[in-house]
């Protein structure tokens, strides 16, 4: 199996395993890594999903050596399948973790766009560096990059194909946070427990309001928020959180509900 499935308490950890290739996406992986969405999703149990890489990479790219040869068509193809992918944790409610371990480079860097929150290890190292090889980012780099780090940076990353470091990608807010590499999966892991432990109907209204928000006018993202807002006072959790607060307690789980 090229992508491992694990589940910890309400997190789902789901490392690409094809380290010898430094865990360069082929149509296997992408297989794989949508069947991994799917279960992550659809599992009422899992309320945050993190992803890695195993060995001395997060993703190294899409498998050159498979897509080599491939014609005008095929290579559409390949981006619509690898982008259908990646929209799936990106358009999942449960908040998507990318712990980067090492190198991210083309596809891999578009993984972890992909993905909500961003966390390298020190020795991680960013970059698109496709038009050295001919073509354009494939999975998202042109869209997702500038929407993250800016037009001019995003520009200047994808012209050049520089590879940069975490603490590059961190001054850029490419990366949220830098860690030593042994630690990396503890500090992920704490992240997702700590999300795990609030309101999960108001984490997931916040990443959809959030990601809908991104995509459109103030005005139109404000109304997806009032909704969110205004859903989340339908919950047991909004009522039991708040009157605890009133008589000075604080829930200690709580029902998802
Ligand atoms: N596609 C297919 N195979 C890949 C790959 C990719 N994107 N990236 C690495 N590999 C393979 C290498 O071919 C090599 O296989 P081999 O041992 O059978 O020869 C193995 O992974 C290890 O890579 P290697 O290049 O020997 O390691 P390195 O430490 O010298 O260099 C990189 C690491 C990441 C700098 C280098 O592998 C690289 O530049 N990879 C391509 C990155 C890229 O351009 N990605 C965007 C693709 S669109």
């Amino acid at each position: 199996m090229s992508v491992k499935y694990e589940k910890k308490e309400h997190v789902a950890v789901i490392t690409i395993d094809r380290p010898d290739a430094l865990n360069a996406l082929n149509i296997e992986v992408l297989k794989a890594l949508k069947e991994a969405a799917s279960k992550a999703r659809t599992d009422d149990d899992v309320y945050v999903v993190i992803i890695t890489g195993a060995g001395r990479a997060f993703v190294a790219g899409a498998d050159i050596a498979q897509m080599k040869d491939y014609t005008a068509d095929e290579g559409r193809a390949f981006g619509k399948k690898g982008n259908k992918v990646f929209s799936k944790f990106e358009e999942m409610s449960k908040p998507v973790i990318a712990a980067i371990n090492g190198f991210a480079l083309g596809g891999g860097c578009e993984l972890a766009l992909a993905c909500d929150i961003r966390i390298a290890g020190e020795k991680a190292k960013f970059g698109q560096p496709e038009v050295g090889l001919g073509i354009t980012p494939g999975f998202g780099g042109t869209q997702r990059l500038p929407r993250v780090v800016g037009m001019s940076k995003a520009k200047e990353l994808i012209f050049t194909g520089a590879v940069i470091d975490a603490q590059e990608a961190l001054s850029i807010g490419l990366v949220s946070k830098v860690v030593p590499g042994e630690t990396l999966m503890d500090v992920a892991f704490e992240m997702a427990q700590k999300i795990a432990e609030n309101a999960q109907i108001a984490v997931r209204q916040s990443k959809i309001a959030i990601n809908k928000g991104m995509q459109c006018d103030i005005n139109t993202g404000l109304e997806f928020e009032m909704q969110a807002f205004g859903l989340c006072f339908s919950t047991e959790d909004q009522k039991d959180a708040m009157n605890a607060f009133v008589n000075k307690e604080k829930v200690t789980s709580f029902k998802n509900k």
